[in-house]
């Protein structure tokens, strides 16, 4: 079997779909499995296995909702407060079936930018199986995920670097 038209079918046809297309219906476990899963799979040097991912769903998902709106609201000056904004960061949030926050470990072996680079070769292969299983996704990078340390629980050599959303679309 010549399996390179199928990847390139499949490199090619992923895309970032955004909140607002998705349907609302449940992502399956066993999906969702497999799309962690594949992450694993990246290379990386010196098998540091950098990538560190917190799934959100249900009520977890709903309060980190409320803190990603939290955060804009005592971050941004008054002038700048957008309340669409305000109301935008927990509907996305609700729109998507699971929220991944994307985090780097820093092992200390290898220089960080290695770490940061096989992490996205992680989301990649996350993206792309999110591909062949019809669930849209897209990675983002708010500000707020410069203070998610706490609240993620991360460690000092550790970095939350985006949120992955997911929906079935
Ligand atoms: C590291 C990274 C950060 C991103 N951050 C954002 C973001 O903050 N907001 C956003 O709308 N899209 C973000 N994106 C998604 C890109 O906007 C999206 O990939 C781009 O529109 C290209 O579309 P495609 O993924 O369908 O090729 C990010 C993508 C990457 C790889």
């Amino acid at each position: 079997m010549d399996k390179a038209p199928l990847l390139k079918e499949i490199i090619e046809s992923r895309r970032s779909i955004f909140p607002k297309s998705y349907t609302g219906e449940n992502i399956e476990d066993a999906v969702l499995e497999d799309i962690l899963n594949s992450a694993n799979f990246a290379p990386q040097h010196k098998r540091t296995k950098p990538w560190r991912f917190k799934v959100f769903r249900g009520e977890e998902k709903t309060q980190l909702g409320q803190h990603l709106a939290d955060i804009y609201r005592s971050t941004v000056s008054p002038e700048g407060f957008l309340e669409k904004k305000f109301v935008d960061i927990s509907e996305k949030i609700s729109k998507s079936n699971a929220v991944i926050a994307i985090c780097v470990n820093f092992s200390g072996l290898v220089p960080e930018w290695e770490e940061i680079a096989a992490t996205a070769m992680a989301v990649q292969n996350m993206y792309l199986t999110c591909t062949v299983n019809n669930v849209g996704s897209y990675w983002s990078t708010p500000g707020m995920i410069n203070h998610l340390q706490g609240f993620l629980g991360l460690e000092e050599n550790q970095k939350c670097i985006g949120l992955f959303y997911l929906g079935k679309i």
